[in-house]
């Protein structure tokens, strides 16, 4: 499975130790950067990512900003994006089960690297439910379809 991850300037050597985490476990990561600690504008990141899972370039992608926020609020812009913030498994295991979710964000500085291993391993080993979610996932993707008011 490939997997893209992106990330700002906040977030950098959290995403060093979840993508070294990843690769231990057998997943191909393709890093979207950024790589330098330089200030740096987390919706050039969050587009890169969820446009790598869109075009099938990657299968899920994981996006890193201080909060989470702004990287997932960018990559859910990108047509076919479901992203969503985590800051524990719980919700990161449900996110795959109910919503479908293609992209997992959280913040750098709000969850430490154990956390964020923690998360990453709930919403990779979670699958999606099917079913009464389906019609749910498809009345959000519909949303995308339907003209600016
Ligand atoms: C950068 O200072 C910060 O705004 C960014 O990493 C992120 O938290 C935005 O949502």
């Amino acid at each position: 499975m490939r997997i893209a991850i992106g990330n700002d300037h906040t977030a950098v050597e959290l995403k060093n130790i979840i993508r070294e985490h990843l690769e231990k476990k057998g997943y191909e990561v393709i890093n979207i950067g950024t790589d330098s600690g330089e200030s740096c504008d987390y919706p050039v990141y969050g587009k890169k990512v969820g446009t790598c899972v869109a075009s099938g370039e990657a299968d899920l992608g994981i996006a890193v900003c201080g909060t989470g926020i702004g990287i997932s609020l960018a990559a859910n812009k990108v047509k076919g994006i479901r992203a969503c913030v985590c800051s524990e498994p719980y919700s990161a295991r449900l996110s795959r089960q109910h919503n479908n979710t293609n992209v997992l964000a959280f913040g750098a500085r709000v969850v430490g690297s154990e956390m964020a291993k923690m998360i990453v391993d709930e919403w990779l080993g979670a699958k999606f439910e099917g079913g009464r979610h389906a019609r749910r996932v498809g009345q959000i993707m519909e949303i995308e379809n339907e003209g600016s008011v």
